[in-house]
């Protein structure tokens, strides 16, 4: 048996739509960081037929089915055991499937040496789904052409980096990202404005970064998620993932920065808000956030480390 680890992530310039090529390939360059306090843990085992076990539960799962189709049209793969679980609320906004598909293909690499690199690694995560090309690499990461691995911009301890992510939520939800992204695309009015822009908020997300300059940051996140939101919304039917616990959530981040504390949030395909901040204003959001009617739970997170092997 072989186990693996990883961390979900979350945009700060987000993915929502695809080309229209093979591969998983996003439309837009998009980067994230890192989750430490959320694990994914993978066991793959030989087993006499593929077999798959989700928060201890078995189940099918048509995507897994596909990509490990795809995976054994250029690798010698056995019939497996995956045994995978999440210490946090599956498939509900919380980047389980970038999580869980990085520590499949790190256990599958190690367990069936397949000889893959990271950048081999985060490419057949991608195929799986594309924010899990992210999670190969701990810290800062960016998804960008022409190869569309992830590359990971800079390791966690360049900034410090804190997460507190209020739940509002532990429900499934009702529209999956791969289907909700091609709606947009083929319904939102303002997609194409979503896909031009894309370039100009990664680029000011990447500087800020590298400056470590928590407002400008602020700003181009928070602006890109409330435009993924929009394109999500003017989709046809609509889509529609907050509660209005995130919308309270995301007004109290809002006065938490005009009292003067450094945060901002972002939000991804689920009632979830995620709230970024500098460690000396970690304190209060967690406290003002889990304070705010709706929210059931709030977790709080450092920058993790990528996908790895662990046993
Ligand atoms: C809103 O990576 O889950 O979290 O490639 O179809 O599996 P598939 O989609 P997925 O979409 C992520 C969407 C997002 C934004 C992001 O993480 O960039």
């Amino acid at each position: 048996m072989t186990t693996a680890h990883a961390h979900p992530n979350i945009a700060l310039v987000k993915y929502w739509g695809k080309q229209e090529k093979p591969g998983n390939l996003p439309a837009t360059p998009n980067l994230s960081i890192s989750l430490a306090g959320l694990t994914t843990v993978t066991h793959v085992s030989d087993a006499p037929s593929d077999t798959f076990i989700l928060n201890s539960k078995e189940t099918s799962d048509p995507k897994l089915v596909r990509w490990l189709e795809a995976l054994r049209g250029t690798f010698d793969v056995p019939p497996l055991q995956i045994d995978s679980g999440n210490d946090f609320p599956t498939s509900a906004g919380l980047a389980s499937s970038a999580s869980g598909f990085a520590a499949l293909i790190t256990a599958i690499n190690a367990h069936c040496d397949l000889g893959l690199n990271q950048e081999m690694c985060s490419e057949w995560a991608r195929v799986g789904s594309a924010s899990a090309a992210r999670s190969i690499f701990g810290g800062f990461v960016a998804l960008v052409p022409p190869q569309w691995q992830a590359i990971p911009m800079a390791k966690r301890d360049h900034w410090p980096l804190e997460v507190v992510v209020a739940v509002t939520s532990n429900e499934p939800k009702s529209v999956n990202s791969g289907e909700g992204m091609e709606r947009s695309r083929l319904t939102s009015p303002y997609y194409n404005a979503w896909v031009r822009d894309a370039t100009t908020d990664f680029a000011a997300a990447s500087e800020a970064i590298e400056r470590r300059d928590f407002l400008s940051l602020a700003a181009v996140a928070e602006l890109n998620c409330l435009k993924m939101h929009s394109i999500m919304l003017t989709s046809q039917p609509t889509l529609s993932y907050w509660t209005p616990a995130s919308i309270a959530c995301m007004d109290r981040v809002r006065s938490l920065r005009e009292e003067g504390h450094d945060v901002f949030f972002t939000v991804d395909a689920g009632p979830q808000i995620k709230a970024v901040c500098l460690p000396a204003s970690a304190d209060a959001v967690a406290s003002a956030l889990s304070e705010t009617p709706g929210v059931l739970e709030v977790i709080r997170s450092s920058l993790g480390e990528g996908a790895r092997v662990v046993l």
